[in-house]
């Protein structure tokens, strides 16, 4: 049962002022203020109590006993009809997470799918060079055809036009945040699961016979029956593309934001993983991730009622004081501990060394080595858009 802490006995702090539209503009001023004056609140906007600390958010991550990914009502379950592992706990969740693991771990990463991360951004690059006439949307035109080829690939749906792809992920993502409950995204949500599920149809047919690398394959062998396979297939086509996707354009604003780094790491490539980490650290592309307390719990001297549903304000964790010097600085040379960006606990992301090979090591270095002159735009201002999972609209660039 989900309460709400307003209507309790326990007093909880709220945090009246905070306005999810500004949030959408630029969340990180009201982050700031959360962490000074509220890192563990009730927010009436959002309808969940919110960690906004590093501290914070890194216990709840550790104690997936309190903080639960069983969440009733959640909107992801609506989004793609059905429940996925980011929805389980330990143990049902840890079984669904090994094959996906199998799939996604650092030595098949180099051994089956560098060379395919490699293909589909020359490809993208040539294609965006040749119909540029020198300038380009770097998010349209590159940042999401590269991020939805490479998923197709990952999922073993080759056949798949990548736009359609696209089209599906932004749909089931809206879905997860419609917390307005719009009639109009639900039916979004609706036709793209159609549509994918007739995809699944022809995928898993022809993987049943000729088993292959990819992410559905390993899912079928791990011997899940076939819904949730196609539930946890939806769940990473909505989480391995946006984000992605929002790293290229990301890197390349802040690289572009900061000329003396953008030299050094031209002159050491080694550096990449470096910009990589920092870049996801900075501009975190997943803001919040949703949790459900089991029973009351003391954080940061406040009690939290168990049932109650929390967001855990990654993106403002990974600017805490607390935790990073000076934070608010793009610093590719930083000292000091991993941030949050994937997440810290079980439900870390699957994802994390595909994300790192294909956009920190292969995306955007190519980009910088083919365009040596490429810069922003400064012409055309970019756009920005959501902050539960937030990244640009466009990114005009010239060279
Ligand atoms: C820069 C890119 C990415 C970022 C920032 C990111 C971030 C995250 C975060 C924050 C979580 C939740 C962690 C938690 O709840 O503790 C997550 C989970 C997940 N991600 Fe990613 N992700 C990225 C790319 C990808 C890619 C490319 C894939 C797949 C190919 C992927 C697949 C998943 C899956 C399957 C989960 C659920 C894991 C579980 O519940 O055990 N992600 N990701």
């Amino acid at each position: 049962m989900t309460i709400t802490p307003a209507t309790t006995s326990l007093d909880l702090p709220s945090v009246d002022w905070l306005d999810p539209a500004e949030l959408a503009r630029d969340p990180y001023p009201s982050y700031e203020r959360l962490r000074q004056e509220a890192p563990v609140a009730w927010s009436p906007a959002v309808k969940k109590v919110l960690i906004s600390t590093f501290e914070g958010c890194s216990f709840g991550e550790q104690h997936p006993e309190i903080f639960s990914s069983s969440i009733a009502g959640g909107t992801l379950v609506r989004a793609i009809g059905g429940r996925p592992l980011i929805r389980k706990d330990d143990p049902e969740h840890a079984a669904e997470r090994a094959p996906m693991n199998r799939a996604l771990r650092p030595k098949q990463i180099m051994e089956v799918w560098t060379e395919r991360f490699e293909a589909n951004a020359r490809q993208y690059l040539e294609r965006m060079i040749s119909s540029g006439n020198g300038a380009a949307d770097l998010n349209t035109d590159y940042a999401v055809p590269v991020a939805a080829k490479n998923l197709c690939d990952m999922v073993g749906m080759p056949q798949v036009d990548p736009l359609d792809l696209a089209r599906w992920s932004t749909d089931f993502i809206a879905g997860t945040g419609n917390v307005l409950d719009r009639q109009d995204i639900w039916d979004r949500c609706e036709r793209s699961r159609q549509e994918c599920d007739a995809a699944l149809d022809e995928t898993i047919a022809r993987l049943r016979r000729q088993p292959d690398p990819s992410i559905t394959s390993m899912l079928l062998e791990g011997g899940m029956d076939e819904e949730q396979v196609r539930n946890n297939v939806k769940l990473t086509i909505s989480g391995g593309m946006n984000e992605p996707q929002h790293m290229i354009t990301n890197m390349v604003w802040l690289l572009e934001s900061a000329p003396e780094q953008k030299a050094e790491v031209l002159a050491q490539p080694e550096l990449w993983k470096q910009v990589f980490t920092e870049a996801v650290r900075y501009f975190s592309p997943i803001g919040m991730i949703t949790r459900q307390t089991t029973s009351d719990v003391e954080l940061q001297g406040v009690t939290i009622p168990g049932g109650t549903q929390i967001g855990m304000i990654l993106a403002s964790a990974n600017r805490d004081a607390g935790r990073f010097q000076n934070p608010d600085d793009f610093d590719i040379n930083r000292a000091g501990g991993t941030n949050l960006a994937f997440g810290s606990g079980v439900h870390q992301c699957a994802g994390k060394w595909a994300a790192q090979k294909a956009i920190g090591e292969i995306a955007v270095p190519m980009l910088y080595r083919e365009l040596p002159g490429l810069r922003r735009d400064q012409e055309r201002a970019e756009t920005w858009g959501g902050w539960v999972f937030r990244g640009m609209t466009s990114l005009p660039v010239i060279w």
